[in-house]
């Protein structure tokens, strides 16, 4: 552990300007940062806490072993093509990943986006170097830009407002979706998309939803209306990485219910690989806001580093509370995990355990495309829930990268996607996600996994 936990002192929401904050931008006009910070803490809570409470009384479902947690989405969101057949296509995986996990396993599934607020990425380098021209790295739309030139690349204060409004039509978006007939149960067989329809895996989820059908109708026709909210909407929660403290101290607001601290820029936010310091600024803030919080927990994470984390995160034990989200690497979780299982299960710490299988697994193909496979992806999840059946724990969720375009960047499928295919459509800006196939490929592999 390392030697001042960021816990020694009061909090409060810019409490974190004590301690280093690791991966942050180098703004150059620190007085325009300020002036959006100030500007952005008299705009309107992009969420309520109440939501953020009924999240993580899902999550305290998923942490005593009663749900199971789906957090899926986009690496980055871009400013980019942003339009309204993204958004529902993206939901629309999402949402059959659900009913195939739900279908298949008899658990309930906690649907949570990595949407509506996913625009800042930590770096393994702070700069860029091209033909001898050196640029900071790109830190997300809410940064500064892709395309390789110093304007692109100046950290722009604004753009924090750009992610504050996108982030908050995209939400209206969503509420419409999942509460205006969209994500009705009796639509589960209009979410195939044709291009996954036409698959192997989508006449799979053709054959689950022609059931999910039958099981409506047959309730129906034994006079049990299916006439419930339960049946006719969907809860759907947003959640992103909250990397840069300045937007995230200006959402963070008080709640007038319990006068609690609650970051209102999403329902649930989480710590990166790269900042989860025990004595820095990301975890001192993390620890006073109320929200459904997350940390990404790496290969090199010791026992010490974990349940330094849960106490300085979650002290009180609560259910729900914090999510460990493990990214080891297929050939890493087996040996690396157990340790970890052991430690938290005998300190009756309680946590809800999520895999993400995808950051631990990218590699660069021969054509130089970063990418992963699914295969390696699958292996990932089917070793961390080998190790939770070993410690008796819970493998409560996993933690996915993907799109609803018809995008080739992860390799693998059973329609393979081939490394000569990569370059067809490879349109991420940073990780390479799953496409609507794979992605609905994965869900089956997971409920098998579930199933025992
Ligand atoms: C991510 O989730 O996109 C990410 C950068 O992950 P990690 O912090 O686990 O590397
Ligand atoms: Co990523």
């Amino acid at each position: 552990m390392t030697s001042t936990p960021a816990s020694a002192s009061a909090w409060h929401p810019g409490s974190w300007k004590g301690y280093p904050a690791l991966q942050q931008p180098n703004w150059p006009d620190k007085a325009e940062l300020e002036q959006v910070g100030k500007a952005l803490s008299t705009l309107p809570p992009l969420v309520f806490a109440g939501e953020a409470r009924s999240l993580k009384e899902q999550l305290a479902k998923v942490a005593r072993g009663e749900a199971f947690l789906l957090q899926a989405g986009d690496c980055a969101e871009s400013f980019d093509g942003f339009n309204a057949v993204a958004i529902r296509e993206k939901l629309r995986v999402i949402l059959q990943m659900a009913v195939v996990l739900t279908y298949s396993s008899g658990v309930p599934t906690v649907k949570v986006g990595r949407i509506a607020g996913q625009f800042a990425k930590p770096r393994s380098k702070p700069t860029e170097t091209i033909d001898g021209t050196e640029l900071p790295s790109f830190l997300g739309h809410m940064v500064n830009d892709l395309p390789f030139s110093s304007e692109n690349r100046r950290p722009d204060p604004d753009r924090l407002i750009q992610a504050y409004n996108q982030s908050a039509s995209t939400l209206n978006l969503l509420r419409a979706f999942t509460k205006g007939g969209f994500a009705d149960l009796h639509r589960v067989q209009a979410w195939n998309q044709e291009f996954v329809a036409s698959s192997p895996e989508g006449q799979r989820y053709a054959d689950l939803a022609a059931e999910i059908d039958r099981a409506l109708r047959f309730m129906e026709a034994a006079g049990v209306s299916s006439n419930h909210p339960e049946i006719h909407e969907a809860d759907f929660y947003t959640s992103h990485e909250a990397l840069i403290l300045e937007y995230e101290e200006a959402l963070t607001r008080q709640d007038s219910l319990t006068d609690e601290w609650y970051d209102c820029s999403a329902h649930m936010i989480w710590i990166g690989e790269r900042t989860r310091q025990l004595d820095g600024a990301h975890v001192e803030f993390f620890r006073g806001v109320k929200n459904p919080i997350g940390c990404k927990v790496g290969p090199t994470a010791t026992p010490d580093d974990v349940l330094g984390l849960c106490e300085a995160l979650n002290p009180e034990r609560e259910d729900g509370r914090l999510t460990l989200i493990i990214r080891m690497g297929a050939d890493k979780v087996a040996d690396n995990l157990p340790p970890l299982l052991e430690a938290v299960r005998d300190s009756e710490h309680s946590v809800v355990w999520a895999c993400d299988p995808m950051h631990g697994n990218t590699f660069a193909a021969d054509s130089g495309y970063k990418t992963r496979h699914l295969d390696d992806v699958t292996t990932e999840v089917s070793e961390f829930f080998a190790a939770h059946r070993a410690a008796g724990t819970w493998p409560g969720g996993i933690h996915i990268e993907l799109t609803g375009e018809d995008v080739t960047e992860c390799l693998g499928g059973e329609d393979e996607v081939a490394q000569d295919d990569l370059s067809k459509r490879y349109e991420t800006m940073c990780d390479p996600r799953l496409n609507g196939r794979q992605s609905v490929d994965l869900a089956f592999r997971v409920s098998e996994l579930l199933r025992g």
